[in-house]
C-alpha cells in the first residue's frame, strides 16, 4: 500500500544567537559569516536537550495529523547528537508523546539522517504492516562543534522537525533514493571519547568536536545534491522540471545557489531557511519543509524533493507528492 505524508512540524529552541555574537570570541565578522553562508543567526538549545527538541516537534506534527498516540506504530528518530544512546531517544520522544507501545530506533547518517530514516520508516511500514509511523529529525550541534574553531562553529545551530506517515490509499511518498561515497580524505569526522579499561589502555586521543575540510565538503555537496534529486525524481517517475520545490539540506546558501546553477532549476524553487536557522543536521531537511508547508504556497498535487548530504559521505533525496 502506498504511503502519505499526514502532517508535518518543527521546534526551534527560543534562544538566537546573531553573527556578531561570536566576534567576542573569535576573529571573524558579520560581513564573512553572511557572505560565505548566507547565516545571519541560529538557535542554540541552553537547558533542553536533543530529546526535548525531538519531542516537541514529533508533538506538533502528531497534534496537526489528527491522529490519537496509541495509533502510532512506530517512531524513527534522525539524530547526530542523541542525548542518550540507551535508551535511544526515538523511545524517548515515545514515552514523551504518551505512546504506550510502539517500535522506536534511531538513525545516524550524518546530515542525511532524516532521508534515511523516511527510507527506513517507508520500508518498515511496508514489511512490518504499520498504519502510521513519526520520523523525526533532531540535532543539538551546539554540543558537537569546536566553539574555538571560527571554520565550522559558525555555520551550525540547534532545531527539529518531524512528519507522520499513513500507509493507505493515497501515494505521497514516492521515492526514497540513498547513497554514501567512501570519504577518503576523511573530509568530515567526529570521534566518540574513548577510555581505559582494566585490559587495554585508550590510546591517542582522537577528536572528539565536528571536523571539517570545508571547500572539500563543498565540492562533494554540489554534485550529490544534484544526482541525488535526479535519482529520486527518475525513480518516482517525475520529470525533475516537474518538481514545484526543493527542500535542501541547508549547509551553505552557496551550495544551494551552486546546484540550483548546475541543475538549471531557478533558485525561487528552492526553500530557504539558512539565513535564520542555519544548519541543524538531522532537523535541517524536516525544519524547512515544515516552514514550507505552513507557508500556504502548496497546492494538492504539488510535487516537492526533500535532499541532504553529510558526513560518510552520504547523500539521500526523496519526491513527494502533496
Ligand atoms: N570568519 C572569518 N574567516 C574565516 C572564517 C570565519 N568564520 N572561517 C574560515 N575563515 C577563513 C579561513 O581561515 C581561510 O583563511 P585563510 O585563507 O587565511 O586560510 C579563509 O576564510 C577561506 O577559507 P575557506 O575554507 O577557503 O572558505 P570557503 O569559501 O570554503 O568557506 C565554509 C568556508 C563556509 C566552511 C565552506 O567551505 C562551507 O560551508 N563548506 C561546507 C560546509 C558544509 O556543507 N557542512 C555540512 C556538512 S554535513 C554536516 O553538517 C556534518
Amino acid at each position: 500500500m502506498p504511503i502519505s505524508l499526514l502532517s508535518t512540524g518543527r521546534y526551534l529552541p527560543p534562544f538566537t544567537v546573531g553573527n556578531d555574537a561570536f566576534t567576542q570570541f573569535l576573529d571573524t565578522s558579520d560581513e564573512w559569516i553572511v557572505s560565505r553562508t548566507g547565516i545571519h543567526q541560529r538557535h542554540i538549545a541552553q537547558e533542553e536537550t536533543t530529546t526535548d527538541l525531538a519531542t516537541k516537534a514529533a508533538a506538533q506534527a502528531l497534534e496537526r495529523s489528527g491522529l490519537a498516540p496509541e495509533e502510532i506504530g512506530l517512531v524513527v528518530c534522525a539524530t547526530v547528537t542523541p542525548d542518550t544512546s540507551v535508551p535511544m531517544v526515538a523511545a524517548n520522544v515515545k514515552r514523551g508523546l504518551g505512546i504506550e507501545r510502539a517500535a522506536a530506533f534511531d538513525v545516524n547518517a550524518n546530515c542525511s539522517s532524516f532521508l534515511y530514516a523516511l527510507a527506513a520508516a517507508r520500508g518498515m511500514m511496508e514489511t512490518c504492516g504499520f498504519a502510521n509511523a513519526i520520523v523525526v529529525g533532531a540535532d543539538c550541534n551546539s554540543q558537537l562543534i569546536d566553539w574555538s574553531d571560527r571554520s565550522t562553529c559558525v555555520l551550525f545551530g540547534d532545531g527539529a522537525g518531524a512528519v507522520v506517515l499513513h500507509r493507505g490509499e493515497e501515494a505521497g511518498l514516492l521515492s526514497c533514493y540513498v547513497d554514501c561515497v567512501t570519504d577518503t580524505d576523511h573530509v568530515l569526522t567526529c570521534h566518540y571519547p574513548r577510555k581505559d579499561t582494566p585490559f587495554c589502555k585508550a590510546g591517542a586521543p582522537h577528536n572528539t568536536d565536528l571536523y571539517m575540510k570545508g571547500s572539500a565538503v563543498m565540492r562533494f555537496a554540489v554534485k550529490a545534491l544534484a544526482k541525488a534529486v535526479r535519482a529520486a525524481a527518475a525513480e518516482a517517475g517525475v520529470a525533475v522540471e516537474d518538481i514545484a520545490y526543493f527542500v535542501p539540506h541547508q549547509a551553505n546558501l552557496r551550495i544551494i545557489q551552486s546546484a540550483s546553477k548546475l541543475m538549471k532549476i531557478p533558485m525561487e524553487k528552492f526553500v530557504v531557511d539558512i539565513d535564520h536557522v542555519a544548519n541543524t543536521s538531522s532537523g535541517s531537511v524536516p525544519v524547512a519543509l515544515d516552514i514550507l508547508n505552513c507557508s500556504g504556497q502548496l497546492k494538492k498535487g504539488d510535487l516537492v524533493c526533500l535532499v541532504a548530504f553529510g558526513g560518510g559521505l552520504s547523500s539521500a533525496a526523496s519526491v513527494i507528492r502533496v
